[in-house]
């Protein structure tokens, strides 16, 4: 079986990008992690990349007198890798729309919340400041546009009496570890189609989960 070589972009802890090596460390799993690249030094992730054996390399952009030079330089990193697709996980800088273009439709991002609502930072603060009572994360392919683009899978948890920002993010980051690697798996198995801007999912599987589309 030909997995799907898979990039990560990280700038932090990389909770997210653990979720997804572990889930391509399962037998079966249709994608394989051939680069984990961070923009700083001390990005936590980098560590657990590097005791797990993959190929973890730092761009730093502040080497770099601009952003265009910065993402040649990513670049060559990623095409000497063989990724076929890059998936943003927690990487805090602002790609160009040449960037984006360059990768469309094989660039994706995790963002802890349900778009459109609450794009940018800060999200648990604000879900909590405007009295919602449902949240969750979104995975979705990258457009120009911050935190825009087709929706790829969602998944919702419950905002609680009493939470504080730290709370709700933690059950986000929770439903954020199932649908990252659910995502994935589903674009490597072919079963996701961008459609004039809506993602649509061959043969969804069976309803019955906070995951729309729903996963197994
Ligand atoms: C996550 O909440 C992700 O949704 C957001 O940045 C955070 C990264 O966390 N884009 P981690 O580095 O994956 O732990």
């Amino acid at each position: 079986m030909s997995r799907l070589k898979v990039a990560v972009m990280i700038s932090g802890r990389g909770s997210n990008l653990r979720a997804l090596m572990e889930a391509c460390s399962e037998p079966g799993f249709p994608a394989e992690i051939v680069l984990v690249l961070s923009n700083t030094p001390d990005a936590g992730g980098l560590r657990h990349a590097r005791e797990a054996g993959l190929t973890a390399k730092v761009v730093n952009h502040r080497d770099y007198a601009d952003k265009p030079t910065f993402e040649r330089t990513m670049e060559a990193e990623l095409e000497q890798s063989g990724a076929e697709l890059v998936c943003l996980a927690g990487f805090m800088r602002l790609l160009t729309p040449e960037f984006v273009d360059r990768w469309r439709d094989r660039l994706i991002n995790i963002h802890p919340s349900l778009l459109p609502a609450f794009k940018g930072l800060d999200t648990h603060q604000r879900a909590l400041d405007a009295g919602t009572r449902i949240s969750g994360c979104t995975v979705h392919f990258v457009r120009a546009d911050m935190d825009d683009g087709p929706i790829i899978l969602q998944a919702a948890v419950p905002v609680l009496e009493g939470d504080d920002a730290d709370a709700l993010a933690a059950r986000v980051l929770a439903a954020e570890h199932r649908c990252y690697p659910a995502a994935l798996r589903l674009i490597a198995e072919g079963r996701v189609r961008v459609d004039r801007d809506r993602v649509r999912v061959d043969s969804p599987p069976a309803a019955g989960t906070l995951f729309s589309p729903p996963v197994r």
